[in-house]
């Protein structure tokens, strides 16, 4: 079936139950973030980070931002992935122009520090912030909430740090894999908390950020990376199955397919390398499909833009689609060349 353009109200909502929308939903990963003028003074206003995302009403005017000056189909609550163990205890920092830093966890029993009990407090005002939203959003736009997968997640809590090749996380998950499920499971009760309360707040539709799924060999992606995502949509599904959940296993190549099958997930996020006909084949006939746009497109802009867009509309179009990127859109991006591709995305007809 196919949803003409005028009733666009909450259309990701449409595509993500599994119906073709022509011209489709648009929003972008980080679509709140450094490439706008306004948010660099929002942040400059707030200090750090963290205090961006822990402070509604800071949180509430990052994500309305990108919403008042391009009007996408949907928000994206303004918050980080971080905040869950922060939530549960371990100290999270950002340091200026290096990203994010962690006290770093290196032993298990380190994990006994660790608690959920304070989590829903040192959190709650992420939960008020998407219930500012529900009440400030345009009715036509739809609410998403998210959270980072555990493996994604445990890297950056074992780590410290972004890493290049996750060393140390990696070890310890070959080296002590029993320790290192029960950091996994541990993340898989945080996250599923977190999410529901998300929901419970007024989120409409979760997304899952699995950014470094892609480091695993086959059989450690499916222990670390799908099976527990599939244990959080189980859960999510449980407490509120009409509530659509998107995955974001970047780097997961063709076991993609695995995750079409076997998540539970109603949509799959493409990163950038997925190869579009590959990805109609075969997954866009179990799951709706979301992304894959390079985001340094955009910063490059013109042609470069438009015809990598067409290819993807052209692609995925026809069937259950979000247009989105194949990951966070970069600061360098001009916000005038994401106009643009709004533009183009809402002129495209099947
Ligand atoms: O999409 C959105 O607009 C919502 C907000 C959002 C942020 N981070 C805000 C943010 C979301 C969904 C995230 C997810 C996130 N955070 C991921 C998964 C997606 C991905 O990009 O792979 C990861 C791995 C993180 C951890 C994180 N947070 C890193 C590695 C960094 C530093 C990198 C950078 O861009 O500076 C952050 C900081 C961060 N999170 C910023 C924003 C807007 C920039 C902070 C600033 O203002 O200085």
């Amino acid at each position: 079936m196919l949803v003409p353009m005028r009733t666009r109200q909450k259309i990701l909502l449409r595509a993500l139950e599994g119906k073709v929308c022509a011209p489709p939903p648009i929003w972008l990963m980080r679509q709140a973030g450094r490439y706008l003028p306004e948010y660099r003074a929002l942040r400059g206003r707030a200090g750090d980070f963290l205090s961006l995302c822990l402070t509604s009403e800071l949180a509430v005017e990052a994500t309305l931002q990108p919403i008042r000056r391009f009007g996408f189909d949907a928000a994206i609550l303004f918050s980080d992935i971080l905040v869950v163990p922060h939530g549960l205890g371990q100290r999270v920092w950002f340091e200026e122009g290096a990203g994010p830093r962690l006290e770093p966890i290196r032993a298990c029993a380190q994990l006994d520090d660790l608690s959920l009990d304070a989590m829903a407090e040192a959190l709650a005002p992420v939960y008020e912030s998407v219930r500012c939203l529900r009440a400030d959003l345009p009715q036509e736009v739809a609410l998403i909430g998210f959270a980072g997968a555990p493996w994604t997640v445990a890297s950056y809590m074992i780590e410290g740090a972004t890493s290049r090749d996750f060393a140390t996380a990696k070890a310890w998950a070959y080296g002590a894999p029993e320790d290192f499920e029960r950091l996994i499971a541990l993340l898989v009760e945080a996250t599923s908390r977190h999410l529901i309360a998300q929901i419970e707040a007024g989120a409409e539709v979760v997304q899952l950020f699995d950014s470094w799924a892609g480091v695993w060999p086959e059989r450690a992606l499916r222990r670390w990376c799908l099976a527990p995502t599939s244990r959080i949509v189980r859960r999510l599904k449980a407490a509120y199955p009409q509530v659509p959940v998107i995955v974001f296993p970047r780097g997961a190549g063709v076991l993609y397919e695995a995750y079409a099958r076997e998540s539970g997930a109603d949509a799959l996020s493409l990163d950038t390398t997925v190869p579009l006909d590959w990805a109609r084949e075969r997954l866009q006939g179990r799951v709706c499909l979301q992304g894959n746009l390079d985001p340094l497109t955009i910063v490059a802009g013109g042609a470069a833009m438009r015809d990598e867009a067409a290819a993807i509309l052209d692609a995925l179009g026809r069937g259950p689609f979000v247009f989105n990127l194949g990951h966070g859109i970069t600061p360098e991006a001009p916000p005038e060349h994401v106009g643009a591709l709004i533009e183009q995305v809402l002129a495209w007809r099947p």
